[in-house]
């Protein structure tokens, strides 16, 4: 309740500083500071209103504590059936630069594709859909005091006599769930959970992903820190049938991440360049038969850690905004460009181009 009605007064306060941004409305939103779970949702809600053609949202499940879990799809009205590219941040919730990079994102695509039409063309083809906060409960509590910024997990209650709260998310999928890099005892910040999507949250997206398996070519989702670009899987004895390509795109990725600041991205998979694990949502896309998935873990490499200084949300979502539109256009053209040469090198070059465009234009 007190909620919705500061979402009204946030929106009603946004709607003092309208301004016009190349011939369509963008209202003034914050894009450089952490932002509230009310404010969040406000920023969706804004969204939808100033892009009615373009965006709307969706509620696919709902949070332990009675939350709506939802999504923005954002892609232009099509009379073919569109695939579609998933994108989740904020699945564990200290890290608090993920939600930032999903609304940035959403940002860059809406402000660019009446401009650039290699991002009009994607938005023929495919439909975005981004959850700005995936484990809302943990995000809320986050924000509650100091004592709270670093929780990770959900904030279920732990099974039998354990008094603990919280599942990782993370470890709570349906693949090779509990067989490695998980804590069975329910006050660790790696617990996987009473049973395989014991999570409402877990569960929400495995719905999702589930029934649109076949029309979804690439599924992110974003963490942080670390400066990683993670291929499936966790677990080190199972290798994706596509792990060379998988390596390739995640390369060309880093590549372009580090052409906007420097700033440098290993690539692997968990066991090789972090450590193993199971149970993750990028594990499960790939085991159901989407081809691409990958996690990005954001910055830093370990200086602030999961406390970011706000002055750092721009040039990380830069940079990792390159990265994703690399991947991005790569399974694209994979799939709409049949025929005519996709190399990797081509969509380096293509992201380059766009790049200096874009700064010449600033
Ligand atoms: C969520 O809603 C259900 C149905 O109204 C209710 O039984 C349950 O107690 C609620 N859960 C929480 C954590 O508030
Ligand atoms: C929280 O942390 C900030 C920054 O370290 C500090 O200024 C503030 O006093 C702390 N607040 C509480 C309630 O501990
Ligand atoms: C919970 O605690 C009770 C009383 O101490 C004990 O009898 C029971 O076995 C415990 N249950 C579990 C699952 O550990
Ligand atoms: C992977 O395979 C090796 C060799 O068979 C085995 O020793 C190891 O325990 C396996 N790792 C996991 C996590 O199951
Ligand atoms: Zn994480």
């Amino acid at each position: 309740m007190l909620g919705s009605v500061l979402s009204v007064l946030l929106i009603l306060t946004l709607q003092g500083h309208d301004r016009v941004v190349e011939g369509q409305m963008q209202r003034a939103y914050d894009y450089t500071k952490y932002h509230t779970m009310d404010e969040i949702l406000a920023w969706m809600k804004m969204m939808v209103t100033d892009h009615p053609d373009v965006v709307s949202s969706l509620v696919y499940g709902s949070t332990y504590e009675n939350r709506s879990i939802t999504l923005l799809k954002v892609g232009l009205k099509s009379a073919e059936p569109k695939k579609m590219i998933w994108m989740d941040c904020g699945i564990h919730a200290r890290e608090w630069i993920a939600p930032a990079f999903c609304q940035h994102f959403v940002k860059e695509i809406l402000g660019s594709y009446k401009t650039d039409p290699k991002i009009s063309e994607m938005l023929k083809n495919v439909d975005f859909y981004i959850t700005p906060v995936l484990n809302m409960d943990g995000y809320v509590y986050s924000w509650k005091d100091n004592t709270t910024r670093l929780w990770r997990k959900t904030r279920s209650p732990g099974s039998g006599n354990c008094t603990c709260l919280g599942t990782d998310l993370n470890r709570n999928f349906y693949a090779n769930w509990g067989m490695v890099g998980i804590s069975r005892d329910c006050c660790s910040d790696i617990y996987n959970g009473p049973s395989a999507l014991s999570e409402p949250e877990a569960q929400a997206v495995t719905d999702f992903l589930s029934t649109n398996r076949d029309m979804i070519l690439c599924f992110f989702t974003i963490h942080s820190y670390g400066q990683l670009i993670l291929l499936p899987y966790g677990h080190p004895n199972i290798t994706a049938p596509n792990q060379e390509e998988l390596m390739q795109v995640g390369l060309a990725a880093a590549e372009a991440i580090k052409a906007v600041h420097g700033t440098d991205y290993t690539v692997g998979t968990p066991p090789k360049v972090l450590y193993p694990n199971s149970g993750s949502s990028r594990d499960f896309a790939r085991l159901i038969g989407i081809p691409f998935s990958f996690t990005f873990e954001l910055r830093d490499k370990g200086e602030h850690g999961f406390e970011l200084p706000q002055d750092q949300i721009q040039p990380t979502c830069e940079e990792a905004y390159q990265g994703a539109m690399s991947i991005i256009t790569y399974v694209h053209d994979k799939s709409y460009l049949r025929g005519a040469a996709t190399s990797l090198a081509a969509t380096l070059w293509s992201v380059l181009l766009a790049m200096w465009l874009s700064s010449a234009t600033v």
